[in-house]
């Protein structure tokens, strides 16, 4: 747990509105270790205090914990701002400032390097590590890096060759920080710890699985990266394609890093690549347009007026492997959507009773903005006759007033300090995913759509439909409370 925490891009948004305030948020429920410093590296002429006066400004801002004076100055202590531009100076002079670190704050010689900066400057900073100079005797050195790894299987893995000439696979924290997400570590939870439900996650029982990832804000601010991006590689890549390995994953023999990533990696593997005609068939891509007050995409800032970037992708996706063949997984993804929601929503097989045409079960696991699980039964409806009606059970841990969930941060930040990888993508889970993705975008090259599609506000282009109409099926969503199908 003790370590120099050193911050490439200390000045940057992610520092300011996310690690800062997690740290803030570790502080005050004493996950903050003894031996500890943060190094935040900026090129900005700061010294330490009116660094911490920026950083104090974002903690009251960002925070989920009301900031306290007592706690913030014990935070404060443990971090130096260090002027260096990672491009130019001398990375031995950093160095011998890490030793000085080392030597006041008793870290013993460990190191983690958060690498919050573009993705262009990720092998600079990452070569640079490399020189002799910055070997400590003993600790270790492990190094973060912020999504995206890579633009596609070529990029990344060309990245990953350098990270890996220099940290060895366990030291590298791939960061995906839905995996910091409460609901996202209590899927394995509500799935093995739980008799009721286990035993039925499979083709012998499920109809049918539906993933939802629907925001309702256009890109905001974030068009220059989103617009390079779009909604497959910033969203299904990463966060969609982990959300389905951890609920199609086979129990791992012992709940260790290695080998729940072992698990959740055979997922991806075992997705079905598609030819360029399956991808036109069960893939349908949208952008929105004007709506009555929402910019189109193409209008919005650092977004190209003919941009041909997805805004939303609904796909149907074949998991080829003994547990799950023959079961629909189906994906939505997109902006200006209807409702903010992100849920796993799985349908039950008919189970048929005295002749009796019962609803199917169902069973949804709530990611955002609630937090919990929702299920859907049969009983008996009171009175003399027997008719069978649908009751439903619904949970939510984040609903009672005051509960507060952890920031994904936090628990990323705590589990790099404890060298817990669980919560990190390997680099086998960020290959296949690649490789799953790939093959999408390279069969729609040659072919963009009639963009803008669908108006915000809607459920992407009408075309989405036919994903799940070809299969006598309907897109499912409970959040936001629309659907009378749950
Ligand atoms: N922001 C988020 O919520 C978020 C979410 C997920 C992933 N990410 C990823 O996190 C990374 C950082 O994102 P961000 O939004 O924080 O970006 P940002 O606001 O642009 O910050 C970039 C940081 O890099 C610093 N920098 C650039 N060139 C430098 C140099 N030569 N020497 C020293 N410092 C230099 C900038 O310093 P100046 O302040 O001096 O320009 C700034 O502190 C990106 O990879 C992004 O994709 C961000």
């Amino acid at each position: 747990m003790n370590n120099a925490f050193v911050i490439f891009g200390a000045t940057g948004d992610l520092t300011h509105r996310k690690l800062m305030p997690a740290f803030y948020n570790l502080a005050h429920e004493g996950n903050i270790p003894e031996n500890f410093a943060i190094v935040a590296v900026g090129r900005r002429d700061y010294d330490t205090e009116k660094y911490a006066r920026l950083v104090k400004e974002s903690i009251a801002r960002h925070s989920r914990f009301s900031l306290k004076e007592d706690i913030w100055e014990r935070l404060k202590e443990r971090i130096r701002y260090f002027r260096f531009n990672f491009l130019h100076d001398d990375y031995c002079r950093l160095a011998e400032y890490l030793r000085e670190i080392d030597a006041e704050a008793q870290t013993g010689g460990n190191r983690i390097y958060y690498l919050a900066v573009a993705p262009e400057h990720f092998a600079t900073i990452v070569a640079n590590l490399k020189k002799k100079c910055l070997r400590t005797n003993g600790g270790h050195s492990r190094c973060m890096i912020e999504k995206p790894f890579g633009s596609d299987l070529r990029t990344a893995k060309e990245l990953n060759d350098q990270i890996t000439a220099v940290f060895s696979e366990k030291n590298i924290f791939r960061i995906d920080h839905y995996l910091g997400k409460e609901m996202f570590q209590n899927i394995m939870a509500i799935r093995f710890a739980n008799a009721i439900f286990e035993p039925l996650l499979n083709r012998d029982h499920v109809e049918q699985v539906q993933i939802l990832s629907a925001e309702t804000r256009g890109v905001g601010a974030r068009g220059h990266y989103y617009d390079n991006a779009g909604e497959i590689r910033d969203m299904i890549q990463s966060h969609l394609l982990q959300l389905i390995s951890l609920i199609a994953m086979e129990r791992p023999a012992e709940f260790s890093d290695q080998e729940i990533r072992d698990e959740k990696v055979k997922v991806l593997r075992a997705l079905r690549r598609y030819s360029p005609d399956e991808v036109a068939r069960y893939v349908v891509r949208g952008q929105y347009g004007v709506g009555d007050d929402a910019l189109a995409y193409r209008d919005e800032v650092n977004v190209d007026k003919n941009s041909p970037t997805e805004t939303f992708v609904a796909m149907k996706l074949f998991i080829e492997n003994d547990r799950w063949r023959g079961v629909p997984f189906y994906l939505r993804s997109g902006k200006r959507m209807p409702v903010k929601a992100t849920e796993i929503i799985i349908e039950f097989k008919n189970a048929a009773y005295r002749g009796i045409n019962a609803k199917n079960n169902i069973l949804v696991i709530k990611i955002q903005p609630e937090e919990g699980v929702f299920l859907r039964f049969n009983a008996k409806e009171i009175g003399a006759r027997h008719n069978i009606i649908p009751v439903k059970m619904d949970f939510c841990q984040n609903c009672e007033i005051g509960f507060n969930s952890p920031e994904a941060y936090e628990k990323l930040l705590l589990d790099a300090m404890r060298g817990e990888a669980t919560l990190f993508a390997r680099w086998d889970e960020v290959e296949a995913a690649w490789e799953f993705v790939d093959t999408i975008r390279e069969a729609w090259k040659n072919d963009v759509p009639p963009f803008p599609n669908y108006r915000p506000g809607a459920w992407g282009p009408a075309e989405a439909e036919r994903i799940v109409a070809a299969d006598g099926k309907k897109w499912l969503v409970l959040q936001g409370g629309e659907n009378e199908d749950l």
